[in-house]
């Protein structure tokens, strides 16, 4: 496939595609065109090697051991709260816990700050473009309080509709639960006017970051948010390690969430007392090899320049919509003003799965369902949507010859008139 060094944003992609070795590989002997990075980043190199060098070199459990090793791995999984620090601009780096993810976070937020301040009759406050984690824990707790889940609806467009924001944060609201930018539909939600208004009324707000985290910079002081969670396998990280960053007065009020070792003070058979935060949130050997390669994903984000990486993806995003939206029968789903760089269409008379599966032979990569977002699906009338979601590394040329295929799928899937 024909690839150009420098597009139109003098974003060099051919070098970065290099760092990526998955990108050269072959999918049933077809170029990999890999667009499901919502689902999943690839890895730099320098990711993998980080993984590989700690096992082969310095893997011990950290902080509580006194050996070469030990202290090694100790210091090098520290870091990665300070490269987490500066990398969202957050105070201090003690503001950073270490989890699984973004669901693991949700659900940290929900069962310790939840639990102790959502009673009968109060309200918890989402969007109507979640996804399924940003639902499930904050029903399970209205079901065990007895408390309301109210949801800010959306337009046509997939754009949050605010209007009724004031009236839907209401004095029983204890917490705002917003996604910063939706992984069905792209839309980047404005999240700093959501934070204002919930703040003008003493209400939290959680971001869900998932999919921000990457195709956005983040500054959690500048959103003034109070909680903001990621996970580093959509930023070019492993899978098992994100964070959740929480301002230090609410984690400090906020009781334990798993009990053991490490989140503790002290512990006798008549009372524990807690370690301080972050580690009263991190119980248990963490992961520490993927907490470690998560720092030095971030170490890569920080070596490309993000304004030309992010220029990069908003180009490729208006070219597969321009030439998607040209197919006949193909209707985009999500047209928000502000998108990250995602199209999600669905197709005449075609399943999407079905769709997504002749796709899958011809070596191109998409997600198709509801993308964990059932809700979004029912608004628009839909059991789900293929979806092509783009990184820096993606290229024109790999969106040609999606475009081309899903014409062929059509012509291939479409019922035929008798
Ligand atoms: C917007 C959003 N929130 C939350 C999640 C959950 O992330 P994880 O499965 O890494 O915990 C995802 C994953 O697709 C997502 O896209």
């Amino acid at each position: 496939m024909a690839e150009k060094s420098v597009l139109d944003t003098g974003f060099n992609v051919s070098k970065i595609r290099k760092e990526f070795p998955i990108l050269s590989e072959k999918a049933y002997g077809k170029p990999l065109i890999y667009f499901d990075n919502a689902a999943s980043s690839q890895k730099p190199q320098v990711v993998i090697d980080a993984l590989s060098d700690y096992y082969q070199h310095y893997n011990a459990n950290i902080h509580r051991g006194v050996h070469f090793l030990s202290k090694k791995a100790s210091d090098a999984f520290d870091e990665v709260r300070n490269k987490v620090q500066k990398f969202i601009n957050a105070e201090s780096a003690n503001e950073i816990i270490f989890l699984r993810g973004t669901t693991e976070a949700v659900n940290l937020v929900a069962s310790t700050y939840g639990r102790k301040n959502v009673h009968a009759g109060d309200e918890i406050l989402i969007s109507a473009m979640e996804h399924h984690s940003n639902i499930v824990p904050w029903q399970l707790l209205c079901e065990e309080k007895g408390a309301k889940l109210k949801v800010i609806p959306m337009n046509e467009q997939g754009e949050l509709n605010l209007a009724q924001l004031d009236e839907l944060i209401t004095s029983r609201t204890k917490i705002v639960s917003v996604v910063h930018t939706s992984n069905s539909l792209g839309t980047i939600n404005p999240v700093k006017k959501i934070i204002e208004a919930a703040h003008k009324k003493n209400v939290p707000v959680f971001v869900d970051g998932a999919q921000a985290i990457v195709h956005s910079k983040i500054d959690v002081q500048n959103l003034d948010c109070d909680f903001f969670a990621f996970s580093s396998h959509k930023m070019l990280g492993p899978t098992g390690s994100g964070c959740l960053y929480g301002k230090m007065e609410l984690l400090e009020a906020m009781p334990p969430y798993m009990g053991g070792g490490e989140m503790i003070h002290s512990v006798s058979f008549e009372k524990t007392t807690f370690n301080e935060v972050p580690y009263k949130f991190e119980a248990g050997t963490p992961n520490i090899a993927d907490v470690i390669a998560m720092g030095v994903a971030i170490d890569y984000l920080d070596t490309i320049d993000r304004d030309a990486a992010l220029a990069y993806e908003q180009e490729l995003l208006k070219y597969a919509t321009d030439q998607l939206k040209s197919i006949p029968g193909l209707k985009i789903i999500g047209n928000a003003i502000n998108k990250a760089s995602l199209v999600s269409f669905v197709l005449e008379e075609i399943n999407a799965l079905d769709a997504g599966m002749y796709l899958d032979t011809k070596g191109i990569a998409v997600r198709t369902g509801h993308h964990c977002t059932e809700p979004v699906m029912d608004r628009f009338n839909i059991p789900g949507t293929i979806r092509a979601s783009f990184m820096f590394y993606n290229t024109k040329e790999e969106i040609d010859v999606l475009v081309e295929e899903v014409k062929k799928a059509i012509g291939f899937l479409k019922p035929q008139k008798v």
